[in-house]
C-alpha cells in the first residue's frame, strides 16, 4: 500500500467524516486534508475546530459543482467520499435531496475522479443489502445483493452502483466500504442514540419505533475510521470491502443500556408509531476485511462506549442543543 500526502475528504463536517479527520489528523500527520463540505442542516465545522492549520483545510462548498471540483481536486491524490443525506426519516418525509446529493454529487465526484486521475474512496452502508430476518444464520457479505428499501439506501446503493462501472469502463481507481450502524460523539440528534440520550436529559421521554426488537449491527465511529484508513492505504483496486464489529443488538435492548447509564427506570420511554419500510435486521461479515488486510475494532465493549457517548452528550450540551428543538419538531409532524 501507500500512504496519499494530500487528500480530499468530502463530508468531513458530518459525524463519521469528522471523526475521520480526527483519525488522520492523530495518526497520519503526513498526510495533508482538505475537508469539502456543503454545511448543511447536519453539517458543524466546530466538529473538526482546533486541528493543525496547516494539516487540516476546509472549504465550503457543494459536491455537485463540477467547477469547484476543477479548482481543487487537481494536486490531491485521493477522495474519501463521506457526503450524504443520511437519514432514514428524512428520506421518506422529503427524498429529493437525496436523490441530489447522493446520486448527482457522486457522479461528479467519480466525473472529477476520471478527469485529474485521483484515487477514489466511496463510504457506503450496509443498507443496501436491505434486511435480513431476526432469525436468518446468515450475514451480509460483500456477495449478497442490492436490495434496498428507503429512499435513503436506494439513493446509496445507486451510488455503489455509479462506483463499479466508473471502475469498470473508465478504470478509475476506486474502492468501496458498507459499514453498519455507527455510534459515538458529534453524532447528529436525529439519529437513535443520541435522540434518546438528549430526550432523557431534557426531561423528555425516549421515544422507540415498532416492538423495538429490530436488530442493528452497532461500531464505533473511530474502529469505522480505522477500516476506511486501511482499505484506502491497503485494499485492492475495483474491490468492494463490509466494515462491521459483530456488535448485533436489538433497539429496546440498547435503550435499556442507555436508560440503566442514565439512571432511569428500565420503561422510562414511550413506543411510537413504526417507521414506513422499516428494516428489521442488519448484520455484517467482516471477514474479508479481517483476513485480506488484516484490519481489527477496537472499540468491543458496547457498553463502556455507550457510557463514553453519554458522558460527551453530558458535556456537549453547547453542541447539540440548537438543533434538538427543530429536530424534536420534524419528528411531531412525522407522529415519531
Ligand atoms: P451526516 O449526516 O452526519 O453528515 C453528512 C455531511 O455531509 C454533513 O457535514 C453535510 O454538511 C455534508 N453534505 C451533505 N450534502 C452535501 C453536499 N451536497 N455537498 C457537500 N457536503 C454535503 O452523515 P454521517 O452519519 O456522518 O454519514 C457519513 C457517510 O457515512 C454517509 O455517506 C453515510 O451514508 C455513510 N454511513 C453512515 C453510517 C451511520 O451509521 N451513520 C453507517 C454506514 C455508512
Ligand atoms: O446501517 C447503517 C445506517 O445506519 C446508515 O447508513 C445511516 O446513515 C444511519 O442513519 C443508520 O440508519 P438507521 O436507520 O439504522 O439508524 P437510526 O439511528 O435512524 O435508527 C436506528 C434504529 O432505531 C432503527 O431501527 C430505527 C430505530 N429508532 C430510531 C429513532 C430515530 C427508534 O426506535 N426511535 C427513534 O427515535
Amino acid at each position: 500500500g501507500c500512504v496519499p500526502s494530500n487528500i480530499i475528504v468530502t463530508g468531513g463536517c458530518g459525524f463519521i467524516g469528522s471523526n475521520f479527520v480526527h483519525y488522520v489528523a492523530e495518526n497520519h500527520p503526513e498526510t495533508h486534508v482538505t475537508v469539502l463540505d456543503a454545511l448543511t442542516y447536519a453539517g458543524n465545522v466546530d466538529n473538526i475546530a482546533g486541528l493543525p492549520d496547516n494539516q487540516v483545510e476546509f472549504i465550503q462548498g457543494d459536491i455537485r459543482d463540477g467547477e469547484l471540483l476543477d479548482r481543487i481536486v487537481p494536486g490531491h491524490d485521493a477522495i474519501v467520499h463521506y457526503a450524504a443525506e443520511s437519514h432514514n426519516d428524512n428520506s421518506i418525509a422529503d427524498p429529493e435531496p437525496f436523490v441530489r446529493t447522493n446520486v448527482e454529487g457522486t457522479f461528479r465526484l467519480l466525473e472529477a475522479a476520471r478527469k485529474y486521475d485521483v484515487r477514489y474512496h466511496h463510504i457506503s452502508t450496509d443498507e443496501v443489502y436491505g434486511d435480513l430476518a431476526l432469525d436468518d444464520p446468515r450475514k451480509f457479505t460483500e456477495r449478497s445483493p442490492y436490495r434496498p428499501s428507503s429512499p435513503y439506501s436506494s439513493t446509496k446503493a445507486s451510488s455503489d452502483l455509479l462506483v463499479r462501472a466508473w471502475h469498470r469502463t473508465f478504470g478509475v481507481r476506486t474502492t468501496i466500504s458498507n459499514c453498519s450502524n455507527n455510534y459515538g460523539p458529534y453524532q447528529h440528534v436525529e439519529k437513535f442514540i443520541p435522540r434518546q440520550i438528549t430526550n432523557i436529559l431534557d426531561g423528555a421521554r425516549p421515544k422507540l419505533y415498532g416492538n423495538g426488537r429490530d436488530v442493528r449491527d452497532w461500531i464505533h465511529a473511530e474502529d469505522h475510521s480505522s477500516a476506511v484508513w486501511t482499505i484506502l492505504t491497503k485494499g485492492r483496486i475495483g474491490e468492494t470491502y463490509l466494515i462491521g464489529a459483530n456488535g448485533e443488538r436489538d433497539n429496546i435492548t440498547v435503550l435499556r443500556d442507555i436508560l440503566r447509564v442514565m439512571g432511569k427506570d428500565a420503561d422510562d420511554f414511550d413506543r411510537v408509531g413504526d417507521r414506513p419500510g422499516h428494516d428489521r435486521r442488519y448484520a455484517i461479515d467482516s471477514t474479508k476485511l479481517r483476513t485480506e488486510l488484516g484490519w481489527r475494532p477496537e472499540h468491543t465493549d458496547f457498553e463502556a462506549g455507550i457510557r463514553q457517548t453519554v458522558a460527551w452528550y453530558i458535556e456537549n450540551e453547547s453542541w447539540w442543543r440548537p438543533a434538538k428543538a427543530s429536530t424534536e419538531a420534524r419528528y411531531r409532524e412525522q407522529g415519531r
